[in-house]
């Protein structure tokens, strides 16, 4: 198994899908609310990609995935199909997971949004999510190890009394949309590869409130947590550099700096 390491072009176009990514998730939040459908919203990020960021939005025709997003609502643990007739409603929540192309790179991230007045556990295991993200990011550095990643987030999200979905991962990312090498979301530090600057990958926890058990639906795209329980996501593209790590789709609502 080989990890690239991205040359400084390769980075400055890194850092630019992965910005244009990040500013897709900042537009759609104004709409991301009760009423609105699933296919609306496909719609919209759809339409910016192409008119507004000259970007291509990689998801739609990859292995056949139907839609320009994924939007993963409640018990939908990922790659959702936007669909005209889920409709947003108070107390939901719901993945946008946005994956851009321009250039020839790709640029991947994704945010669980709370819809109105959601519950306290939705409102937990969201958070719970995104800080377990957080602790994994602030792991990388050149010289420690993808274990490293996983074993914090894993140590967190138990604490909290949720699991992890050990089923899907992150993924290396660069002109392959999922590449070298996998990043587990849970295991052991100072196991797997070396982390070397000019890496890039992606972190992405999904987190369930009950079992970390999942099932795929018969359209194959969408997985649902077993026990029907809710699940959140969020999904930063990391570049490890020689002071640690650089958020290649950092937003401005971000609670983490953008680097170290
Ligand atoms: N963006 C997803 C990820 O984080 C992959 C979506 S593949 C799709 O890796 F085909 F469902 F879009
Ligand atoms: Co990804
Ligand atoms: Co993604």
């Amino acid at each position: 198994m080989t990890i690239e390491i991205k040359s400084s072009d390769d980075i400055d176009n890194m850092r630019l899908v992965g910005r244009l990514a990040a500013e897709q998730l900042e537009m759609v939040e104004e709409f991301v609310k009760p009423g609105v459908s699933t296919e609306k919203l496909n719609q919209i990020c759809h339409d910016y990609t192409i008119e507004i960021q000259n970007a291509i939005p990689a998801p739609l025709n990859y292995r056949g995935f139907p839609k320009s997003i994924c939007t993963s609502v409640n018990h939908v643990v990922c790659h959702g199909i936007p669909n005209e007739k889920k409709i947003l409603k108070d107390g939901d929540i719901i993945n946008i997971d946005i994956t851009l192309k321009k250039n020839g790179f790709h640029g991947d991230t994704s945010k669980t949004f709370l819809v109105g007045n959601t519950s306290k556990l939705a409102t937990r295991l969201t958070e719970v999510c995104q800080e377990s993200l957080y602790l994994g990011i602030k792991a990388v550095r050149p010289g420690g190890y993808v274990g490293d990643i996983g074993a914090v987030i894993q140590k967190h999200v138990e604490r909290n009394r949720f699991s992890v979905v050990r089923e899907y991962c992150g993924h290396g990312i660069g002109r392959v949309f999922h590449d070298e090498p996998q990043i587990l979301h849970y295991g052991k530090e100072g196991t797997g590869p070396e982390l070397r600057p000019g890496m890039v990958f992606t972190i992405e926890p999904m987190v369930n409130a009950g079992k970390p058990n999942v099932k795929l639906l018969p359209d194959n795209w969408t997985v649902v947590t077993k026990d029907h329980k809710l699940t959140a996501q969020w999904e930063h593209t990391i570049l490890v550099t020689e002071n640690g790590y650089e958020i290649l789709t950092w937003r401005k609502d971000d609670t983490i700096e953008r680097c170290n």
